[in-house]
C-alpha cells in the first residue's frame, strides 16, 4: 500500500459523502478496497457498514478499532479540489479520513499478520451521527469475544503528527428532553378567563440552569441548554399548549439521574404554581466516553515512540456513541490531529490527507502491541 492510494481512496470518500444509514456507496467502496487486498470480511447483518478481520499468526487477545462512515447534512464550503460531489452533505466530521485510517492499519497489518498476536476487527460503523450506531453493531456478533476496543476521531485543533489523548472521561452522555406545559387558551386581552403557559415556560428556563449551579457537584463538568421553545400562533390570542426541548450533557453517571430528577422536579411543580400542568419526556442517548487508564498510557507511549507530540485531550461535552462500546469492555478514544482549521460540522472543515499514513502506522503500532 502506498500513501497515495490512501490519499486517492480519502479523496474519493469525501467527494461522496453519505448521511447515517444511508451509507451503501461506502460499505460498496470500503468492502472493494479490502477484498483487493485478500482482508476477510466478517458476515453480519448490516444494512450498511461492515467489519473487517485480520488475524495474526500469534496468540493473543481479540481486539477492535472503530471507524464511523456517516456524512452530514451540511453544504460543502471547503474550497477543496475534491469536495463534496453530493449538494447539501460532507463529510463534515471527519469520518472520511477514519475509514481510509482504518482501512490503511487493515493493510499494513494485514502485512505483518506474523507479528500479529490475537487478531483485529475494524468495524467500519454506520450512523454514528444519529448517536444510535453503535447499538446496530452491537445488536450483530461482531463484538463477541472483543477484549478492548480503541477509536479515532479527527482533531483540527491539533496540526498533523499530534496525538490527544487522555484518560478517564473525555465525551459526555447526551440526553435530550421535552417539557409540554398545558395551560388553558384565551383572548390575549381577557388572561384571566384562562391559563398562559408561556409565564410557566419562561420561569422553568430560569430555574433549569440553578440544576447546573445549585444542584450538581461543582466539579463536575455537566450542562443544560433549552435550544427551542415554542407557543402560540399569533398576537392576540393565549395559547393552550408551550414547548421547552433542549439536551443535558453530563460525564459522572449519578449527574445524569440528578438532572433527570431535578428537571422533572422543577417543569411539574412550576408549572403548578402558575396554575399549569407540564409532561416532561427524557430521551436517553449514549452515555460518556470513558477512556481506560492502561490503554491511554499506551496509546500516549506509542506516539512518542513514532515521534509525534503527545497533546492533553480536550474533554467535551458533545456526544461520541463510542461509548456503547466502551460501556461494555475497555475502550480508549484518541483524537488525531488533521492540522487546525474550522471545528468539525463546520462548512469549511478540512482534514489534512498528510495526516493519513502516520494515523494508520500509529493504529497498526498500537494493534500489534496488545
Ligand atoms: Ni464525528
Amino acid at each position: 500500500m502506498t500513501e497515495q492510494m490512501l490519499k486517492e481512496a480519502f479523496y474519493w470518500f469525501h467527494q461522496n459523502p453519505e448521511l447515517s444509514y444511508e451509507e451503501y456507496k461506502t460499505t460498496a467502496k470500503i468492502r472493494e478496497l479490502l477484498e483487493k487486498e485478500g482482508i476477510e470480511i466478517l458476515p453480519c447483518k448490516l444494512e450498511t457498514g461492515l467489519a473487517a478481520v485480520i488475524r495474526g499468526k500469534r496468540q493473543g487477545p481479540v481486539q477492535a478499532l472503530r471507524c464511523d462512515i456517516d456524512a452530514l447534512p451540511i453544504r460543502e464550503e471547503s474550497g477543496l479540489p475534491y469536495s463534496s460531489l453530493c449538494p447539501g452533505k460532507m463529510h463534515a466530521c471527519g469520518h472520511d479520513f477514519h475509514i481510509t485510517a482504518g482501512i490503511g492499519t487493515a493493510l499494513i497489518l494485514q502485512e505483518k499478520r506474523e507479528a500479529l498476536k490475537g487478531s483485529v476487527r475494524i468495524l467500519f460503523q454506520p450512523g454514528e451521527e444519529s448517536s444510535l450506531g453503535a447499538l446496530k453493531m452491537l445488536e450483530t456478533d461482531v463484538m463477541e469475544g472483543v477484549e478492548r476496543i480503541w477509536g479515532i476521531h479527527a482533531d483540527p485543533t491539533n496540526p498533523v503528527h499530534t496525538i490527544g489523548i487522555r484518560e478517564g472521561y473525555v465525551a459526555a452522555a447526551v440526553d435530550r428532553f421535552v417539557v409540554t406545559i398545558q395551560g388553558v387558551g384565551c383572548h390575549g386581552a381577557h388572561p384571566d378567563d384562562g391559563t398562559d403557559p408561556i409565564p410557566a415556560a419562561a420561569a422553568m428556563v430560569q430555574a433549569f440552569q440553578t440544576i447546573v449551579s445549585r444542584n450538581v457537584n461543582a466539579f463536575h463538568p455537566s450542562l443544560l441548554s433549552v435550544t427551542r421553545i415554542q407557543a402560540g400562533n399569533t398576537w392576540n390570542v393565549i395559547p393552550e399548549t408551550a414547548w421547552l426541548e433542549g439536551t443535558v450533557r453530563t460525564m459522572e453517571r449519578e449527574d445524569r439521574h440528578l438532572y433527570e430528577k431535578r428537571l422533572r422536579e422543577i417543569a411539574e411543580q412550576t408549572a403548578r404554581a402558575y396554575g399549569a400542568a407540564a409532561d416532561v419526556e427524557w430521551i436517553p442517548g449514549p452515555p460518556a466516553v470513558y477512556n481506560d487508564g492502561g490503554m491511554a498510557e499506551l496509546g500516549k507511549r506509542k506516539a512518542l515512540e513514532q515521534g509525534f507530540l503527545v497533546a492533553e485531550e480536550e474533554r467535551s461535552l458533545g456526544g461520541d456513541d463510542f461509548s456503547f462500546y466502551t460501556e461494555r469492555i475497555p475502550g480508549c478514544y484518541i483524537k488525531i490531529g488533521t492540522g487546525k482549521g474550522q471545528l468539525i460540522h463546520q462548512p469549511g472543515f478540512r482534514a489534512d490527507p498528510d495526516a493519513l499514513l502516520p494515523a494508520a502506522q500509529y493504529l497498526a503500532g498500537l494493534l500489534l502491541e496488545p
